[in-house]
């Protein structure tokens, strides 16, 4: 990484401050990083965190005192840009006149850290400003302001960056809510936001965050990730693909399902290209992260309660999004994630009418993602006995498209399954494909990098519905020339 941040604060870690670091200077850098008490626990489970890039204790003290001193206003420079030479010219001016002011002469390489630092923290967003505009990192999280990880190209790593304190970390977080007009503090102890490039952020503070502010950033991809892409890194294989487009354009009610940052909102955003042009689309998230290339689309947002209000006034939740949006005439209704009592309402969506729905939930298999759903419905309060819940459910819903992150820490899609009906009182579900390595036995799919996903032989009972949208899908796609959900 060349950015300023980097150079500046690339020098040994043993010159650390003691007051910083508490360690002595002579020790070695990794050691450096880490409080003695730790330093050991780590060590026995033989992971060393990287060395830490600090800045001097003088130039964080002014780097504290300074921020908010260089501007009129803490909004100002809101919209400012950390590349844009004028906004940077402005910071400079500021800082120059207030240390003479100050009668502050510090030694150049001190001064050079101190204007960056604050051109990070006023322009940019402080010590992770490289993270976050190197765009080949696709998340970073911030568990307090000593340890900084990100992912790059499917790795997770321990970063050299460090926030000096929590009111430092606090610093850009207000940064990034004020933005929104959301708020970040003790009666809001957590938020979710968005910085202006798209970027997903998650924020918590104490007293639940036990070690101090703790962000987790979602990065705006670079580029969408089209299915072309998907199937370039083996997430899917192009049969697959026809096999999803088809049940899309035939309006087939679809839930992704996945753990926490598996690909459901990348496939989300993959399987609604599939929705044609001439239909209305109306999105539903909480951070809006799906960008869709269709011309007619509504986006919708969950809005949090006007500042200051105590009785939630100006909030809209994703419920109520869900039920406004069925009088804005939609085609196709896409629920970026359900995880409350809009699975109910999304679930009726579903049945009346507003087939071809789209929808996620958190579940690592599609048996788990029904019994999420059912819950998901019991939690609208409307007291419906669980027989009624799944009836909903298996009319509702047609396929489950599973995603899951693999050990290798690749994206693949790993199960593709259809409901089938209900038998008693249970839903009856059958596998179209799942993802098998070479060496994988048993019935659920591998965990393992390396395999791909493959045709179980069942083919789909909604062949009809896809041949009279247009699609005849070689018997091949499934495997054989098996018909009607069964094996012949
Ligand atoms: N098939 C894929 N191959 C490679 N990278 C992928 C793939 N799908 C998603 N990604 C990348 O993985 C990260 C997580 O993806 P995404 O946001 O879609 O996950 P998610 O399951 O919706 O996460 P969350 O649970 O946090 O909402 C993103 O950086 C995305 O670009
Ligand atoms: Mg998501």
């Amino acid at each position: 990484m060349g950015s300023p941040l980097s150079r500046r604060f690339n020098k040994p870690a043993a010159e650390a401050p003691k007051a910083i670091s508490e360690a002595p200077p002579s020790e070695s850098a990794a050691q450096a990083a880490a409080p003695a008490a730790e330093k050991s626990a780590e060590e026995q489970r033989g992971y060393i965190p990287p060395p830490k890039r600090r800045t001097t204790p003088r130039v964080a003290e002014l780097r504290r005192q300074l921020r908010p001193k260089l501007l009129a206003a803490p909004n100002e420079a809101d919209e400012w840009r950390r590349d844009n030479p004028e906004h940077q010219k402005i910071v400079v001016d500021r800082l120059n006149i207030f240390l003479q002011r100050a009668n502050l002469q510090l030694p150049k390489p001190e001064y050079d850290e101190l204007r960056e630092a604050l051109l990070d923290d006023i322009l940019g967003w402080g010590a992770i400003d490289p993270l976050v505009r190197d765009r080949s990192y696709s998340e970073i999280m911030v568990n307090g302001p000593d340890v900084i990880f990100a992912e790059k190209r499917g790795k997770l790593i321990e970063t050299e960056y460090v926030f000096d304190d929590d009111e430092h970390a606090d610093w850009v977080a207000q940064k990034i809510v004020r933005r929104l007009m959301r708020r970040f503090d003790r009666e809001h102890p957590m938020t979710d936001a968005r910085l202006p490039d798209g970027s997903r952020v998650h924020l918590v503070r104490r007293p639940s965050a036990l070690q101090g502010i703790t962000m987790t950033i979602r990065k705006f991809p670079e580029k969408v990730l089209t299915v072309q892409d998907l199937i370039r890194f083996g997430s899917l294989t192009q049969e697959v693909a026809d096999f999803l487009q088809a049940c899309i354009v035939a309006r087939l009610n679809i839930v992704v399902a996945g753990g926490t940052g598996s690909g459901k909102t990348t496939l989300l955003n993959v399987l609604s290209s599939f929705i044609p042009e001439d239909e209305r689309i109306v999105t539903i998230e909480d951070a809006a992260e799906l960008q869709l290339a269709q011309r007619h689309v509504v986006r919708l947002e969950t809005a949090p309660p006007v500042p200051g209000a105590k009785d939630g006034t100006g909030q809209l939740v994703i419920r109520d999004l869900v039920k406004g949006s069925l009088r804005m005439r939609p085609d196709r209704i896409v629920v970026g994630e359900c995880r409350g009592g809009e699975a109910l309402d999304m679930l009726q969506a579903m049945n009346t009418g507003h087939d071809g729905s789209l929808t996620t939930v958190h579940a690592n298999s599609p048996r788990d993602a029904i019994a999420r759903l059912e819950t998901l419905t019991l939690m609208a309060g409307m007291d419906l006995p669980i027989g009624v819940v799944r009836r909903q459910i298996a009319s509702a819903v047609q396929l489950i498209v599973q995603q899951a992150r693999l050990k290798d820490g690749s994206r693949k899609i790993v199960q593709i399954t259809e409901i089938q009906g209900m038998e008693g009182d249970s839903i009856t579900m059958q596998d179209l494909f799942v993802y098998k390595t070479p060496d994988h036995k048993g019935p659920g799919p591998s965990q393992l990098g390396g395999g791909t996903l493959q045709p179980t032989g069942y083919r789909t009972k909604f062949s009809e519905r896809l041949e009279q949208a247009g699609f005849k899908l070689s018997a091949k796609i499934f495997g054989g020339g098996m018909v009607g959900g069964g094996k012949a």
